[in-house]
């Protein structure tokens, strides 16, 4: 998605995003944040939205979250202020491509339902990779492309309302596993008809 879509996108989905696509996903966050809480650390979340996740996090873990939308950031900085969520350490309005971040920040870095919305998923994942320190992880929750099935076709015939939508329903795994660095070492699908996928990678010592 081109950031100017990502913007308007993202401003008429953050007020029903919730109570809609946000319930839809909800076990991939549950997921991801349970292994984040066995780990703990410093923790990025990349694209986190309007802060589905926060709440999970355990106290002791240290959680910044970057999003480049403002509408979605405003709904998730309500939530850190209204669930008193004080292992919250900064919500910043930021680029996935370009992470204001110095190498090796991060223990974890999570990005879930994003890198099929951004503009350049390969950048984005090289710029986690430098963010994550040696020997950390990055954990993925996302829908993933299927070559066979009607739920392909349907996947496909979606593919170019991308912009309108707010994500790509026909993107493919192989383009997040380009990272030299990078080593893949879990995938587990989530929900009953494998909607959706965690993927776990580490990040080479
Ligand atoms: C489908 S939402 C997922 C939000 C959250 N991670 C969740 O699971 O509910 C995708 C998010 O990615 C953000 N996003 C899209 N492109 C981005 C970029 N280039 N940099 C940072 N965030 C981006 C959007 O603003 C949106 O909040």
């Amino acid at each position: 998605m081109k950031p100017e879509a990502i913007t308007s996108s993202y401003r008429r989905w953050a007020p029903i995003y919730d109570m809609t696509f946000g319930r839809i996903t909800h076990a991939g966050r549950r997921h991801a944040t349970r292994v984040v809480n066995q780990t703990g650390g410093q923790v990025l979340e990349v694209g986190v939205g309007t802060g589905l996740a926060l709440p999970y996090y355990a106290p002791e873990i240290e959680v910044t979250g970057i999003d480049f939308s403002e509408d979605m950031l405003e709904r998730a900085r309500a939530k850190v202020a209204e669930e008193n969520l004080w292992h919250v350490k900064e919500l910043r309005q930021m680029d996935a491509r370009a992470l204001d971040f110095e190498d090796a920040s991060f223990d974890t870095v999570v990005a879930m339902h994003l890198i099929s919305v951004v503009p350049d998923p390969e950048q984005v994942m090289a710029e986690m990779a430098r963010v994550c320190r040696p020997g950390g992880q990055i954990l993925l929750v996302n829908h993933f492309a299927r070559e066979e099935g009607w739920l392909g076709w349907v996947e496909r015939g979606f593919a170019p309302l991308a912009d309108l939508i707010g994500w790509h329903s026909n993107f493919s795994k192989e383009r997040v596993l380009g990272v030299g660095c990078l080593q893949l070492v879990e995938e587990t699908p989530l929900t009953a008809l494998g909607l959706f996928t965690y993927l776990k990678l580490t990040r080479a010592a």
